[in-house]
């Protein structure tokens, strides 16, 4: 089959190739999944560098891609909830990542049905960010009628993470580039912030949650604006010991971690705040409970673009250049 490998990790970052190699053997609990689509994001271009080694050690050679959107073509023998036929789709396993290909096998515990009036575009759009979404707000544990400042909320992630903490009832305060203000508020913000023109650091303060995507940068700003006792979420800031605990990692990566983390963990203390980190993982009940939130809410997805497989280093390229107005999509079939 058809797939885009890495073949080395690069800090510069490099061209992915397309290969031709074996199609992937499912175990017991796993699907054979043909793909449709797949959608790309900031963390392909991280793995790439290895800026997720830490995280998740890839051997080489390594077939990219993290979420996918495709059609069940054969189930292992202890599968239970889903036949073939079925069209699925999910943030594909840590370990065994890659749906930048033909077929994929991914585990059942990583899918859930496709909502119907979704197409494979927009259904590309869904799984990662949204579990994200989910990820961060389980940790927030938020009630209506509170408030979360998204950073960045005119990307990929925001376009997600938007109408997903209006479904929990939050009021939703974002910032971006311009051209994207009337997208941004037919998502269901409730205010939106040019981050151009307005400092939010000056004019947003006491919001009960913050959702991080820009990392470092802003993170002292976002500690400014964030509430007394409030939880701020980062998917971009370092991670720290807490998350390391979390994820599982084993005791000397703790112990990396509580270090590398210490200053943000410190700059949540001086206010009682909390600082989380987090690396989005599979969750097929996620995915589920995403996809009802969506059907019931009719909630549409962002798409920004859609690139063949051969055009997957055009697609990784454009990720990587910023603008988003949503997801970059592959598509497959
Ligand atoms: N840890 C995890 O599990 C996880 C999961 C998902 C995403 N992420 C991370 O989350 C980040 C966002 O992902 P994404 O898919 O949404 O990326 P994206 O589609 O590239 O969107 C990023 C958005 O941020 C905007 N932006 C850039 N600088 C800004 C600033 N100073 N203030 C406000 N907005 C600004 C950009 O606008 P312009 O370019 O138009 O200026 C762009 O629309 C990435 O770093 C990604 O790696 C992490």
């Amino acid at each position: 089959m058809k797939a885009a490998v890495l073949t080395g990790y690069d800090k510069k970052g490099r061209d992915v190739e397309i290969r031709d190699i074996p199609m992937p053997q499912i175990g017991a609990n796993d699907l054979l999944v043909k793909i449709h689509t797949a959608g790309v994001n900031p963390l392909d271009n991280m793995i790439i560098k290895g800026e997720v080694k830490m995280i998740v050690p890839y051997k080489m050679p390594l077939v990219m891609g993290n979420e996918f959107v495709g059609m069940i073509e054969k189930v292992g023998a202890s599968v239970k909830r889903f036949s073939e036929g079925e069209r699925v789709y999910g943030r594909i396993p840590l370990d065994r990542i890659g749906t930048f290909a033909e077929y994929a096998a991914v585990s059942e515990n990583a899918v859930a049905k496709v909502p119907e009036y979704l197409s494979d575009e927009e259904a590309a759009c869904v799984p990662l960010t949204a579990l994200t979404t989910l990820q961060a707000l389980d940790l927030m544990d938020p009630k209506a009628g509170e408030t979360i400042f998204i950073s960045g909320g005119t990307g990929s992630l925001g376009a997600m993470a938007i109408p997903v903490a209006k479904s929990f009832g939050l009021i939703v305060i974002t910032n971006g580039s311009a051209e994207n203000r009337d997208r941004v508020l037919s998502l269901g913000a409730d205010r939106f912030i040019d981050y151009k023109t307005e400092d939010y650091a000056t004019t947003v303060s006491n919001v009960d949650y913050v959702l991080d995507t820009l990392g470092d940068r802003e993170l002292p700003k976002e500690f400014g604006v964030l509430k007394e006792g409030g939880k701020l979420v980062s998917v971009r800031g370092m991670p720290n010991g807490e998350f390391a605990v979390r994820a599982g990692l084993p005791a000397i990566k703790r112990f990396l971690l509580k270090i590398a983390g210490r200053k943000y963990d410190k700059m949540a203390a001086r206010k009682n705040q909390k600082y989380f980190f987090i690396f989005v993982h599979e969750d097929g009940a996620g995915v589920e409970r995403i996809g009802k939130i969506f059907a019931e809410k009719h909630i549409e997805a962002s798409v920004d673009g859609v690139f063949s497989l051969d055009d997957v280093n055009k697609a990784l390229e454009k990720v990587a250049a910023g603008r988003s107005k949503g997801k970059t999509v592959i598509k497959i079939v």
